[in-house]
């Protein structure tokens, strides 16, 4: 019955995109328009599987090229995607995680078990030193996951010392760690999940321990801490209505995860058909939807904005790959992949007012990655090139864009649109651009408030073959590459309009002067 009215509804909505030719008004003069922070192009690195250990690190005696124990390979595919911010150490494994066991000499430090996650055993060999370094290496802001759920308050409050005061007990013991000078660290979560793998709280007990932890963060010889707030998962507006109206001060955001996922069956994340495909993709643009009602609420109770909504967990989950380690998550990344990421950042351009960070799970080896490796071998995902190709939005002026209201619904009953657009104004004028469905090409007219072009490129990234094989096409070790970008030319300008053709299941992205 749902799907008979919500079938009805699309056909009503529809309307000229069906005839696979869209017009998309551009206002690239519009005035006042927030800008695209480039944090809504983060990154998560949990120590969950081989994200970490494998990942990004190898150890300084590895057989795998390596620049101090970092993957060279690795570091020069991110240094290209230009990453503003990562979130580390998880995720559930934050909330059992104790940072004094993660710095000194290698042989001192404990091993531990990471029973959330396969019940691996972590030898904390990549520790505090190690991911700042990292992040300093690469120019990326470090966003530090604390731990609230079997933690303790002198716990967090010393770790904030120990990275970013001049001078006290815990400067020196950083300086016999082998580095003297403070680290800048911007960002610190208080807790994850906590209504979950946190602590199982209730949104009014964890407000309070929210207060406790977050007083005695403390500001450190210039360095400013932006205090995050653990947020709600997906539909449960109940918690962030709660958070709102309980922490009023010493709060900078509030986070939400929301992951593109079907608890009842995930599926595989290379197998799949196009009905599989469709529902994926309603599931993911769904988080439209969740954005604006947590914005809602915010601003019922922040109508100012001075209170930031953070998405820092977001991203398909699938099956394991056969073979795996059920508990370390590592899945193979497709065009399907690269899609759910070209449509969710085209969502979250548009949410800038207030979501001003965006991570995704996981930067290598977990969930969607950007990265997978093995041994001495390196694989860029359709997800990665999405990143790449994205960045150019990053600190740009968002520009406005209307999009023809064409929901399409899927098999499961949710509504996704027949195109996915939005634009930005840096040193250019930046288009991206998605065609979802599988079979069908789009014609889209950008038509200009002003701007008669003067010269268009763009870049497009499709798979292999035709149909549901060309969404089903990935990148895999041996060198299989079936999906990389390429330049794209399929359009026209005249006047004040660029016409361009979209082949099925692709993403563009144009530049315009
Ligand atoms: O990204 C995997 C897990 O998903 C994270 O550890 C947790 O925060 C979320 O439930």
């Amino acid at each position: 019955m749902r799907r008979t009215l919500t079938t009805l509804i699309a056909a009503l909505l529809t309307g000229a995109a069906l005839s696979g030719q869209v017009k998309v008004a551009v206002h690239e003069n519009a005035t006042g328009q927030p800008v695209i922070p480039k944090e809504i192009y983060g990154q998560f690195a949990e120590h969950l599987g081989r994200c970490i250990y494998d990942g990004i690190w190898v150890g300084k005696d590895s057989p795998v090229p390596n620049i101090d124990g970092y993957r060279k390979d690795l570091v020069e595919a991110i240094r290209d995607l230009k990453v503003p911010v990562l979130r580390w150490p998880g995720g559930c494994f934050a909330d059992e995680y104790h940072w004094m066991d993660g710095i000194g000499p290698l042989k001192d430090r404990p091993k531990m078990i990471n029973s959330n996650w396969g019940g691996t055993v972590e030898d904390n060999s990549f520790g505090t030193h190690e991911f700042l370094n990292f992040c300093e290496m690469l120019g990326i802001e470090p966003y530090i996951s604390g731990n609230v759920g079997s933690g303790s308050v002198e716990e967090l409050a010393k770790w904030v010392e120990y990275m970013t005061a001049e001078g006290g007990t815990m400067a020196e013991k950083r300086a016999a760690n082998g580095r003297e000078k403070p680290w800048k660290v911007k960002y610190i979560g208080i807790g994850n999940e906590s209504w979950g793998c946190g602590g199982n709280m209730t949104p009014e007990f964890y407000s309070d321990q929210y207060k406790r932890y977050a007083i005695y963060c403390r500001n450190y010889d210039g360095n400013r801490l932006y205090k995050v707030a653990s947020g709600a998962s997906d539909y449960d507006y109940n918690w962030t209505k709660v958070l709102m109206r309980n922490v009023k001060s010493d709060i900078s955001g509030l986070s939400l995860h929301y992951y593109t996922v079907d608890w009842n069956k995930k599926g595989s994340a290379t197998e799949f058909n196009a009905d599989d495909y469709y529902n994926v993709l309603g599931k993911a643009v769904e988080i439209d939807e969740v954005i604006k009602n947590h914005i809602a609420i915010m601003d019922l109770y922040d109508p100012r904005g001075r209170i930031d909504l953070l998405l820092d967990e977001w991203g398909t989950w699938f099956d394991v790959e056969p073979g795996t380690n059920p508990g370390h998550l590592y899945q193979q990344n497709t065009m399907r992949d690269a899609m759910v990421a070209a449509m969710s950042l085209n969502i979250f351009n548009k949410h800038t007012a207030r979501l001003k960070m965006a991570n995704i799970a996981q930067m290598v080896n977990v969930l969607q990655s950007m990265i997978l490796t093995k041994g001495s071998e390196i694989v860029l995902t359709p997800t990665y090139h999405v990143f790449r190709m994205f960045n150019v939005h990053q600190d740009a002026v968002s520009v406005p864009v209307d999009v023809p209201d064409d929901g399409q619904v899927s098999p499961s009953g949710r509504i996704y649109p027949e195109l996915s657009v939005s634009a930005s104004k840096g040193e250019a004028l930046h288009i991206s651009l998605a065609n979802p469905s599988v079979d069908k090409p789009k014609t889209v007219e950008l038509e200009f408030d002003a701007l008669k072009p003067k010269a268009v490129s763009g870049e497009i990234l499709v798979g292999k073959g035709k149909g549901i094989e060309a969404v089903k096409s990935h990148n895999d070790y041996d060198g299989k590459v079936e999906v990389a970008p390429a330049p794209f030319k399929d359009f026209k300008t005249t006047g004040k309009t660029v016409k361009v053709t979209l082949p099925p299941a692709s993403v563009v992205v144009l530049e315009v002067k």
